[in-house]
């Protein structure tokens, strides 16, 4: 019988002090206990109890479109040549819940130059695996599987979004979204798209499928902003996963609080309309 090792192994990786959040990071049991994923279910603990059964080596990256060179990688080739860091970063859920995360990756922008997006390419889309064996909640229909998210690509490009593979110094567990997750800090969190089989570059802007599926209530650039409300709850606060007080809620900050880092890629847009 084949048997995987369910034992995440340590990284090697240097703690990057400039995009770091001082704050308390969450617990390891909060960070991989309180998950949505919806591939294994729509419940905070179905990820944690399901995802287990995700096989995530061998793992392929088919990289596509508009690109002068596409290909179809190897999991361990597509990480080779970047060095590791630790980042610790807040994630804000768009259901006005957050946590603080140290991951462990690469600037998502060192990948993307290495396969040369043409000067048609706009837009970066990803997906997700698409296998209802291993991941039963894609025999339901909650969303139109696979789950596919997009940046446009100078967003793509930002310092700040991430390609990670870890958290807590060791490999992603798999309801955090191993091998090969997307890291947005100043996204709603669901921009932040796991177990990643495919990345495309293209011209047209990706039909991702939270705004698919909703479109009244995301879209796509999903950037976090405390004035603009889901239409069935404020976004204007949020609470702090762990806190010891259950009802305690904190600010919501624009762009997650990266707002310095990032307001410029939007300037000129109005982010009500493009919300
Ligand atoms: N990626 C996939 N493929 N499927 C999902 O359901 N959920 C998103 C995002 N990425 C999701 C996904 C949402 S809504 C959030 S808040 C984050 O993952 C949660 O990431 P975490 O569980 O690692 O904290």
């Amino acid at each position: 019988m084949l048997t995987v090792s369910l034992v995440p192994r340590p990284l090697a990786f240097q703690r990057n002090a400039r995009y770091s959040t001082p704050e308390k990071a969450n617990s390891w049991a909060e960070v991989t206990g309180y998950n949505n994923f919806y591939e294994f279910g729509t419940g905070k603990e179905d990820p944690a109890q399901h995802a287990g059964r995700l096989r995530t080596r061998p793992w392929t990256v088919v990289v596509d479109d508009e690109c002068a060179a596409p290909g179809r990688f190897a999991l361990e080739d597509i990480l080779k040549p970047h060095p590791l860091e630790e980042r610790i970063y807040r994630l804000r859920c768009v259901e006005a819940w957050s946590m603080v995360i140290p991951w462990i990756g690469f600037a998502l922008a060192d990948l993307i130059r290495r396969f040369e997006p043409t000067s048609r390419a706009k837009y970066v889309e990803f997906t997700t695996l698409h296998d209802p064996k291993q991941m039963p909640g894609q025999r339901h229909d909650v969303l139109d599987w696979p789950y596919v998210e997009g940046l446009r690509l100078d967003e793509a490009l930002h310092p700040l979004a991430i390609l990670a593979i870890g958290l807590y110094g060791k490999e992603l567990p798999n309801q955090n979204g191993a091998p090969l997750r997307l890291v947005v800090p100043w996204k709603y969190g669901f921009k932040s798209i796991k177990s990643i089989v495919r990345i495309r570059f293209t011209e047209a802007m990706p039909r991702t499928s939270w705004a698919l599926s909703a479109p009244r209530e995301y879209g796509f650039f999903a950037n976090v902003n405390p004035e603009v409300d889901h239409p069935r709850w404020s976004q204007k606060t949020e609470r702090r996963i762990g806190s010891s007080n259950f009802l305690a809620r904190q600010p919501t900050l624009p762009f997650n609080g990266y707002g310095d880092e990032v307001a410029g890629l939007y300037r000129g847009m109005n982010l009500a309309r493009h919300f």
